[in-house]
């Protein structure tokens, strides 16, 4: 699904082909709630209907325009001028509706610039909006590419205009799927032009080396799944990633059976194009010794990339971690002093109290966190920590018990709490903390995006001291819009869902 603000005119000069469409206007008019002013009630935008188009901002229509509109596209634009949000729908296309925004074998379209001024969301999907602009004779749009939202869109194709868009300064690839045949669609453009190479075959020797290895730039989401691959060292030049990704796996590594090792080359940061979203990873099904090394794990927490499900445990080797301290966990007796990483899991129990000034430093904990009869009042010492990673599911990732004297269990620089799947703790018979606590839910880690976070520091609590975990209640909720985009759905029946909760607004598109 995709959301579109700013929706003008000029598509009119896209032919198309007429549907019917009184059922999902009617969809879109069941939904709505707020502005019956703002309501456009008719299916085709034409001469006669324009006139009853609603003067507001936010207008709730499906709106049609076909080979039936007898109306120019200044008119469409002027009649349109006071809507910057629409709620519902528009058709754009010639053919095929569903995937994203089509500009084509227009003759006479000598200027896109209102494409800058289109913003495609691509809501829950896992890939971009698709936007072609193709075969339009006089249209450039060299210089449009860098604009507005173009820039950012990891998905536009420019082909057979006037002037298409180049990237000189990178290589640019999408690799599509590495399906059960295992096919990569290298879709790379340089200054001559765009060439498409599509490789199909079982396995790794499918990489055309003398292309992927040079590789620099990665536009979109990287998704191996169901392939014989090894490992990700083939892209070897890889230094700048791209994406747009409001909740999606930009990372996904799945049902690949001989893939013991990640290996690929470190970029410095993720440059996600989706406004306030968040990228997510997602290692399934690998090889049973599929191993990250500590500073593989640092690299990628530190990317800010939750795990949906990281099926992995740590290699031997710890890797490249320049200054940093690791200790490996036996006891607390035993842990040295200032440690940067402790790896395994963290038992804090009776007369360990005074050594946890030895965790001051701790910025990763790489396994879970027990904290066990203890007299400890807080966590202060534990401060640092900001990612918790622990791979065995078969107990929970915290598990605060008995402690008490323990009045303050927040933790309040955690980033990121990434497990093999399961997201669970247990808080018991920590007395003072369930008094002062009284009947809330637990909130224990911050959460300051809460829409996002299931994958970050969300867990489900059990154990008696956790009031009942309540999330959204008072909602008002109101239908957003969206635009001629999808990815293989259907389109008309999918919406994202404004929440306004105390205040704050949580957007849920599905
Ligand atoms: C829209 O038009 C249909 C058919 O003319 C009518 O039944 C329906 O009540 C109208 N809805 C609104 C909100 O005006
Ligand atoms: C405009 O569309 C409406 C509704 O589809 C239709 O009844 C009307 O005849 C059309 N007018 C013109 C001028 O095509
Ligand atoms: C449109 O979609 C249908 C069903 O998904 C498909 O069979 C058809 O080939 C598509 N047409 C075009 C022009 O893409
Ligand atoms: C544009 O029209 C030509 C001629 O009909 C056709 O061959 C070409 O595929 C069309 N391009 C697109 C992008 O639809
Ligand atoms: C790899 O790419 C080079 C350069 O385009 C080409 O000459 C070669 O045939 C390709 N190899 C395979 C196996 O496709
Ligand atoms: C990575 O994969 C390549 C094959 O693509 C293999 O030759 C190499 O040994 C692998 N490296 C490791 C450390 O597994
Ligand atoms: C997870 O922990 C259980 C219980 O301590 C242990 O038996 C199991 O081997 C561990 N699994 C992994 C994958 O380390
Ligand atoms: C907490 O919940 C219990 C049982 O539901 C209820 O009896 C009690 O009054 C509640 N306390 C507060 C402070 O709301
Ligand atoms: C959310 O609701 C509050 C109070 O009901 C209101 O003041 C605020 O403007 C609303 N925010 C949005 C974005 O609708």
């Amino acid at each position: 699904m995709c959301i579109c603000l700013s929706c003008f005119a000029y598509i009119s000069l896209i032919p198309l082909v007429l549907g019917n469409y009184h059922k999902d206007l009617k969809h879109v008019l069941d939904s709505y709630e707020e502005n019956p002013d703002c309501v456009f009630n008719y299916t085709q935008v034409n001469s006669t209907t324009i006139k009853f188009f609603p003067q507001c901002e936010m207008v709730y229509a499906i709106i049609v325009i076909n080979s039936d509109t007898d109306l120019s596209g200044a008119e469409i634009k002027a009649a349109l001028k006071n809507m910057n949000t629409l709620v519902g729908g528009i058709r754009v296309e010639n053919s095929n509706l569903t995937n994203g925004l089509f500009i084509e074998n227009n003759s006479y379209l000598t200027d896109a610039s209102m494409l800058s001024n289109i913003r495609l969301y691509p809501g829950n999907s896992p890939v971009d909006c698709v936007i072609r602009v193709e075969d339009n004779q006089l249209l450039d749009m060299e210089k449009l590419c860098d604009e507005g939202w173009l820039a950012e869109s990891t998905d536009l194709t420019t082909t057979g205009n006037l002037k298409n868009c180049v990237y000189p300064l990178f290589t640019r690839i999408k690799i599509v799927t590495v399906k059960l045949v295992a096919k990569v669609h290298a879709f790379c453009s340089n200054t001559i032009g765009e060439h498409f190479y599509s490789v199909t075959y079982n396995g790794i020797q499918v990489l055309n080396g003398s292309h992927l290895s040079n590789i620099k730039l990665i536009k979109g989401r990287i998704n191996i799944q169901d392939t014989n691959l090894q490992n990700l060292s083939f892209l070897e030049s890889f230094q700048f990633w791209t994406v747009r990704s409001a909740n999606s796996i930009i990372l996904n590594l799945q049902n690949n059976p001989e893939m013991t090792r990640f290996l690929l080359p470190t970029v410095r940061y993720i440059e996600n194009n989706a406004p306030s979203g968040i990228t997510l990873a997602n290692f399934e099904n690998l090889h049973p010794d599929f191993c990250l090394s500590v500073s593989e794990m640092i690299y990628l927490v530190d990317l800010r990339l939750p795990f949906v499900n990281l099926h992995s445990k740590f290699c031997e080797d710890p890797g490249d971690i320049g200054e940093l301290v690791l200790c490996r966990f036996t006891s607390m007796y035993d842990l040295p002093n200032n440690c940067d990483i402790v790896l395994g899991d963290l038992r804090i129990e009776k007369e360990d109290e005074d050594d946890c000034t030895k965790l001051n430093k701790m910025r990763y904990l790489f396994g879970s966190l027990i904290i066990e009869n203890t007299e400890l009042t807080d966590l202060e010492n534990l401060y640092a920590c900001q990612h918790i990673v622990s791979l065995n599911d078969s107990y929970p990732v915290i598990q605060y018990i008995s402690n008490k004297k323990l009045k303050n269990l927040e933790l309040p620089y955690i980033y990121s709490i990434i497990t093999r799947g399961k997201r669970e703790a247990v808080v018991q018979d920590n007395d003072l903390f369930k008094a002062e606590l009284g009947n809330q839910s637990c909130q224990l880690f911050p959460s300051n995006n809460e829409e996002y976070n299931e994958y970050k520091t969300g867990l489900k609590y059990t154990g008696g001291d956790c009031g009942k975990y309540t999330f959204l209640t008072n909602m008002k909720i109101f239908f957003s819009f969206r635009c001629s985009c999808g990815y293989q759905t259907d389109f008309y029946y999918q919406f994202s869902l404004f929440i306004n909760f105390s205040n704050r607004v949580y957007i849920i598109h599905f």
